[in-house]
């Protein structure tokens, strides 16, 4: 261990904040009318793909010339397309697709919650990133869900004091406003569509509202609209096969096609302000009016995986207040001099379980919202800083979380093995703009509760602030006071929407998952897999994941990881949890056409995929 200190990773914060460079949005109110060594390891020169799977298998991605979708509900990729076809850009078919998403799975995301998106502009060849999350509100105070003897409460998970003010139409807004082509209201109409006419419920959404199925009884206005029989005795849960209809939610969306500062300042504004005060909830019409999505700064890297024929790569992710890009470009920096695509299965994985470690570590010390705490973003991904980091790295052993970092050991806790919550979508329009977009209501129906006569399930975000230091969130992730509660703060994110270009700002790759803190490590594995290890993006996607993250001292691989490698890293040292799976990621790949056929004129298409763990689909013309 050669951490200076024992408390923390040898770096020292610096007052630079990357957040100085993000630029505020005024709020709806103003603005309507306008309309990414040379290894001294001991290891075993093995062929250069890395295969961590016992049975063989073959993915293949959907391919398409002009425009694609990938998102998690078959219906949300298709509304995306429809819109892509109506000569939308792809910012439009990513807001179509992200409303639909809020209809048709209210457990993973929606206009109750947040998030951010990158958007990659074909015309100035710039990526920028809008951070749409929820913030803090204006009430909200350090030890609010402390009990008098200073215990956790389990506030911040279910009912109203769990919900932060909500972004995901202000930041929808915004984007099209900024970018769209397409009148607003008719990429919000399918999403209207979906509510008013229902859609066939399916096994994930029986899953997932049996899973909180006690909390979101309790709330009447939940019980109204995820019951059959609405508000009687003995509510019957919506079952498989039965068709879903949201009246309530296309009102609601139907007033934001005609006005999306209705959310804010309207009729859905007033009615979520009196669901708050007649429960409880912290959230006011101040808190409303004074929400405002944020353009930021991408966190951006160079990338050069050492293969036969080295290509550089940019790869661009979300900056704080979401920890994503940071330790993303934590890891694969860690990585980069390792010449991974060399080394053994087992060293290949063990060098990254080791990266993940260290990424986590100082996520857990260094990382919140950039407004209120200087987050050392430049110096945390710097090469300087890094390479002294990797050099603690042992090849062969497993250093323990307290090697990494000193830590209360105890925090055990389990992370999300089921990806029910949050959702991700990517989109790659026929011009090549391109968006990546990942939002939430955070845990499987937020809050667990519905604004009454709004249909829309309110997020329990509140959760991602350390709600006191080391105590352990919903994933098992730890904080300090960088991620304490304050009010109108950001809580820290872990989701990583992403886009990789080449050094010529020519889009590469387009990638995202939801998972919780599993997040990063997800978008890390599925870089590694189609950059270092050429695998198409569905094969990239497809293979089985691992994920460390430093507190609980415990590396988790799914179920069907190699044995040969699972007991090759036990004997490294790893502490093994096997079993599950997480994360439902989607990607697009732009391959150009000469890569493969050598031809002029200078053309290409499109490769993409969606997770075989999850239901979604990739649709592309
Ligand atoms: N709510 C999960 C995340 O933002 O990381």
């Amino acid at each position: 261990m050669t951490s200076s200190s024992p408390d923390r990773p040898n770096l020292k914060p610096l007052r630079a904040t990357f957040g100085a460079i993000a630029i505020r949005v005024r709020p709806l109110v103003l603005r309507l009318g306008l309309t990414m060594i040379a290894s001294a390891l001991a290891s075993s020169p093995v062929p250069a793909i890395a295969s961590v799977t016992s049975p063989a298998s073959d993915p293949q991605p959907v391919r398409a010339n002009t425009g694609m979708v990938t998102a998690a509900h078959p219906l949300a990729s298709q509304a995306g397309v429809r819109i892509l076809q109506a000569g939308g850009h792809a910012i439009d078919a990513a807001i179509a697709t992200a409303l639909a998403i809020s209809v048709l799975e209210p457990y993973s995301a929606g206009i109750g919650g947040g998030g951010f998106l990158l958007i990659y502009d074909a015309d100035t060849r710039e990526i920028r990133s809008l951070d749409f999350r929820e913030r803090a509100p204006i009430a909200a105070t350090s030890e609010m869900y402390l009990d008098a003897d200073g215990v956790p409460t389990t506030d911040s998970r279910s009912g109203h004091r769990a919900v932060a003010v909500p972004g995901t139409v202000a930041g929808l807004y915004e984007a099209h406003q900024r970018y769209g082509q397409l009148p607003w209201a008719e990429v919000v109409q399918p999403a209207i569509e979906l509510a008013a006419t229902g859609f066939e419920v399916g096994d994930r959404w029986v899953q997932s509202l049996n899973w909180r199925a006690s909390t979101l009884l309790s709330n009447p206005a939940a019980r109204a609209v995820f019951s059959r029989e609405g508000t009687g005795e003995t509510p019957q849960l919506y079952g498989l096969g039965d068709r879903f209809i949201q009246s309530d939610l296309a009102a609601t969306l139907r007033r934001l096609a005609v006005d999306p500062e209705d959310f804010y300042h309207g009729q859905t504004a007033a009615a979520i302000v009196a669901d708050m005060a007649a429960n409880g909830g912290l959230m006011t019409q101040a808190d409303l009016e004074q929400y405002e999505p944020i353009w930021r700064d991408p966190v951006c890297g160079l990338f050069q995986p050492q293969r036969a024929n080295p290509e550089q790569f940019r790869v661009c992710a979300m900056a704080p207040p979401s920890s994503g890009g940071v330790h993303l470009l934590q890891m694969l920096t860690l990585l980069e001099p390792f010449d991974l695509a060399h080394q053994s299965a087992t060293q290949q994985q063990h060098l990254l379980i080791e990266a993940m470690k260290i990424a986590y570590a100082d996520r857990a010390y260094y990382l919140g919202d950039p407004d209120f705490v200087a987050v050392p973003v430049a110096e945390l991904v710097s090469s300087a800083y890094l390479d002294r980091r990797r050099a603690d790295i042992e090849p062969d052993r497993a250093r323990s979380a307290a090697e990494v970092q000193a830590a209360d050991p105890a925090l055990l806790r389990r992370i999300t093995m089921e990806s029910r919550d949050t959702s991700h979508l990517s989109v790659v329009d026929g011009n090549r703009n391109a968006v990546s977009l990942t939002f939430t209501v955070n845990g499987g129906f937020g809050a667990g509760i519905v604004a009454a006569g709004t249909g829309i399930v309110l997020n329990n975000e509140m959760d991602d602030f350390s709600i006191a230091p080391g105590v352990p969130n919903l994933y098992g992730l730890i904080g300090g006071a960088a991620n304490a509660i304050a009010a109108r703060k950001t809580p820290l994110s872990s989701m990583t929407p992403t886009i990789v270009t080449d050094t010529d700002a020519n889009l590469r790759l387009v990638v995202g998952s939801p998972g919780g803190s599993t997040i990063i490590t997800t978008v890390v594995q599925i870089l590694l897999n189609a950059l270092v290890y050429d695998q198409n993006v569905a094969t990239a996607i497809a293979a089985p994941r691992l994920h460390h993250q430093w507190q609980p001292d415990s590396l988790r691989l799914e179920a069907n990881f190699d044995p040969a490698i699972v007991r090759d890293l036990q004997a490294l040292g790893h502490s093994l949890v096997t079993g599950g799976q997480w994360g439902n990621a989607s990607a697009i790949e732009v391959i150009p056409a000469n890569a493969t056929q050598g031809s002029e004129p200078f053309t290409d298409y499109l490769e993409g995929a969606t997770d075989p763990r999850g239901q979604g689909l990739t649709q592309g013309f």
